[in-house]
């Protein structure tokens, strides 16, 4: 049982799928580990590191050779997997509805590819959850990052020469990220204020010492704890929300996603015109099409004296921790589905797991999520 852990390819990308830890724990399972030279270097982990755990470091197509399990943070491009064999599987954040053509391809290789961020979400799976694991980190940062652009204090000062106001920060979507943006907001001193869709949400804001900004018209539930798009009604109707609220804020965090959609638009130009100068907005959904109209993802740009920062992989910006916790969820899902007697994973065809995250399988597309799309 061979489990190869790949160096990433994606331009900027700095996690790794494996840290010293879980190559103890697999070996520990009955696991060999092979390692691809230099995986961990910009996550602060050394080959070194694991060879010390008892894994083996190769070229990638040394490691990829006779593997079982291939793990990486996002899906490699299948072209780069040659030499992997029929019936391997391949485990990471495979963004499957915006890389439709390479699961495609993954089929053709035989290979069965399993989308870590489609695990359902269930009490059993929340250990295995990329999405909440890396969420949590980009909350925390967006809110680091929209300090280091503000140029004023966040908590209230009181000194000798005068007081210093808190800074007023309003987070929108309240899921993984926002949750963690809204402590990490308070922490730091600021008043905080937040909204949802899901109704459920205000009594965490309270609970975490926020304010909820709610109305009852604009629940929307599109099961699995995620949110569904608002109509057209309901938008007009945030839009109002939105503006009479946001004229006040000396900070927003933008958090909101739905599955496979691009994100929804939550601030327009007009809204950020009525915005302070100086106020600085944070676009956590910069790269799935942006909340905030104009954000671009990895850039600052300025906009009626505003300044709006589009996330750009913002999990990777911290990737020794980052790297941490996927490795983990990578082998809280493995292990939990280890068989003692062949010392190997095994996925049960009818498992809610299996069926959330498996996308292809004997050559076909299986995933009836993506197919659906
Ligand atoms: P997400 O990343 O899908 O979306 C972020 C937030 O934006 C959500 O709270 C969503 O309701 C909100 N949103 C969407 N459209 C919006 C709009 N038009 N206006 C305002 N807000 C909008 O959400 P995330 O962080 O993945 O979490 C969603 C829920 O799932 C949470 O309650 C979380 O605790 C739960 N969860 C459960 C897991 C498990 O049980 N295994 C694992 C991960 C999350």
């Amino acid at each position: 049982m061979k489990i190869a852990v790949l160096k990433e390819l994606a331009e900027g990308e700095k996690r790794v799928s494996a840290s010293p830890e879980t190559v103890k724990k697999f070996i520990a399972l009955g696991a060999s580990m092979a390692i691809e030279k230099g995986a961990g270097e910009t996550a602060s982990v050394a080959d070194s590191d694991y060879e010390a755990m008892g894994a083996t470091i190769g070229t990638r197509a040394a490691v990829i050779k006779d593997a079982d399990i291939v793990l990486g943070i996002q899906g490699p491009p299948p072209e780069s997997l040659k030499g992997i064999k029929k019936g391997a599987w391949l485990a990471a954040s495979l963004n499957p509805f915006g890389e439709r053509a390479r699961v495609d391809e993954y089929a053709k290789l035989g290979i069965d590819a399993l989308a870590m961020e489609f695990m359902p979400r269930i009490t059993r799976a929340q250990s295995m959850d990329i999405l909440s694991s890396q969420s949590n980190l980009s909350g925390y940062k967006a809110v680091v990052l929209a300090g280091a652009e503000y140029g004023r204090a966040f908590p209230m000062m009181m000194t000798a020469a005068g007081t210093v106001s808190a800074a007023k920060c309003f987070v929108m979507g309240v899921g993984v990220a926002g949750l963690q943006a809204i402590a990490t907001a308070r922490r730091l001193g600021a008043q905080v204020s937040a909204t949802d869709v899901r109704p459920e949400t205000a009594e965490q804001i309270e609970s975490l010492g926020a304010k909820p900004v709610f109305d009852d018209d604009l629940a929307s539930d599109g099961g699995g704890g995620y949110a569904a798009e608002l109509t057209d009604e309901q938008k007009a109707k945030q839009a109002e929300l939105v503006s009479k609220h946001i004229t006040k804020q000396d900070i927003v965090i933008t958090t909101a996603l739905i599955p496979g959609r691009p994100a929804p638009r939550l601030i327009s130009d007009a809204q950020i015109a009525t915005m302070k100068t100086g106020s600085v907005i944070v676009d956590l959904a910069a790269e799935q099409g942006g909340n905030v109209e104009g954000a671009v993802a990895g850039e600052v740009v300025v906009k009626h004296g505003v300044k709006i920062v589009g996330a750009n992989n913002m999990p990777s910006t911290m990737a020794a921790d980052s790297s941490a916790l996927f490795s983990r969820n990578l082998y809280n899902f493995l292990s939990a589905y280890w068989d003692e007697e062949t010392k190997r994973p095994v996925l049960p065809d009818d498992d809610e797991v299996t069926i959330g995250i498996r996308l292809t399988k004997d050559g076909k597309v299986v995933n009836e999520r993506l197919l659906a799309n």
